[in-house]
């Protein structure tokens, strides 16, 4: 049977058009500079693409969540300053993204320029998918492209509406990876293939971990969330962060390993605290305890024993996901869990893919993140296709069959 392919920026002709693309330039602010600038990054391969092509590129966003009103503390402007000196061409930023001095701005636009409008998100319209706003972002461009992996699971005006209204709609070289390495590369993935995750909540991951059961070989487990498996095996998990209600869930996850022939390591050892300020990045007396955590002790990290067992899980990898922290790594005594993990998922020769700010952040802090082979941009927008839910965004492109 034909797979169905989806058609990127280099299937069809963009030359001198006006190209609207949506990107994800929702990044971290520092004041009124941009305080990472990966995603920016990660849009360049399209945008320099386009400007290859003599198009005018005009690029639409979200930053943060304003609530569908005008507030400067969202404003992309910083971002244009960024984009300016990242593509080393001057960026043209609009102080808002629709209305009639955006319509005669684009108007006049020379071939080859780039212009960024104002947040999308300053119009409630945006969220909303409405009709008449989406008619507006689409008049301004002939074709549409969608880099904007990190929000491809939102429906909403430039994600679902604007492509709906343009014949041209296709995907930019960064959604086209991610789709690849999330998708085809762990859906038929060279074997072993082992999944890491870590975080605090089962409930935020228990979709993932259900999806990957299905398709890896060996799973590790770490974070908080593992409190709640320690839990459902009738330990005593003390001060420990556990969901309660997630504890099915949890078992639910341990037969479908079994069942399934995955093998799943959970931590047989944690770094424990007697006392935990977080905002202070503060912790008490600290021990390594196997089994049952005593009352007045929590879990902050995974133990050396369980870093030995994940040192060798990992090693055996010819693939590898990794996505969330395994300890609270935030804070310098609890972080070395996560910090092994990032040196073995590193060291390792697999292909391997990192998700998930915190693990991303993990491996820049250890000066490791040229040594993985791909780090997803998407933080929801990733987890919910790992899950094998379908992506507005994506969706909303033309497919050939
Ligand atoms: C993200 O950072 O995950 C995306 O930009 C989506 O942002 P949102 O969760 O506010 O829709």
């Amino acid at each position: 049977m034909a797979m169905k392919k989806m058609q990127t920026v280099t299937d069809v002709d963009l030359r001198e058009k006006r190209v609207l693309v949506r990107v994800d330039f929702n990044v971290p602010l520092d004041g009124d500079k941009v305080a990472n600038n990966s995603r920016i990054c990660a849009a360049l391969p399209t945008i320099n693409y386009l400007l290859g092509q003599s198009a005018k590129v005009i690029l639409m966003s979200h930053l943060g969540r304003p609530d569908g009103k005008k507030n400067l503390k969202y404003s992309l402007r910083p971002v244009a300053q960024e984009l300016s000196s990242l593509l080393n061409r001057p960026v043209l930023f609009l102080d808002d993204c629709i209305g009639s001095d955006v319509a005669a701005t684009i108007d006049e636009l020379d071939d080859g320029s780039v212009v960024l409008l104002e947040n999308l998100r300053f119009h409630g319209d945006e969220e909303a998918n409405g009709d008449e706003f989406a008619a507006k972002l689409a008049s301004y461009g002939d074709a549409y492209v969608n880099d904007a992996f990190g929000t491809a699971h939102r429906a909403h005006a430039s994600t679902v509406g604007v492509p709906r209204l343009l014949p041209i709609k296709v995907a930019g070289f960064l959604m086209q990876k991610e789709l690849e390495f999330l998708g085809n590369r762990t859906s038929n993935p060279e074997r072993p293939f082992t999944v890491i995750l870590g975080g605090a909540k089962v409930s935020d991951k228990i979709g993932v971990i259900d999806a990957l059961l299905d398709r890896c070989d060996c799973m590790l487990i770490g974070g908080a969330m593992a409190y709640t498996f320690q839990l459902a095996r009738g330990e005593n998990t003390g001060n420990s962060p556990v969901e309660k209600d997630r504890v099915g869930d949890a078992i639910g996850a341990v037969e479908k390993a079994k069942e399934k022939g995955v093998e799943l390591i959970l931590p047989v050892d944690t770094l424990c605290t007697d006392f935990l300020d977080f905002p202070a990045k503060k912790v008490g007396k600290l021990q390594t305890i196997s089994g049952q955590i005593p009352d007045g002790w929590q879990g902050v990290d995974i133990g050396q024993k369980t870093i030995g067992l994940f040192a060798k899980a990992i090693a055996k990898a010819k693939t590898i996901l990794w996505n969330g922290p395994v300890g609270i790594f935030e804070i310098p005594q609890c972080a070395e869990g996560t910090f092994a993990v990032a040196k073995f998922v590193g060291d390792s020769k697999a292909l391997s893919i990192v998700g998930g700010g915190d693990s991303i952040d993990a491996l820049a802090k250890s000066g490791r993140s040229n040594d993985v082979t791909f780090i997803s941009t998407g933080g929801g927008a990733s987890l919910e296709f790992l899950e094998g839910k379908e992506l507005p965004g994506a969706s909303a492109l033309n497919w050939t069959s």
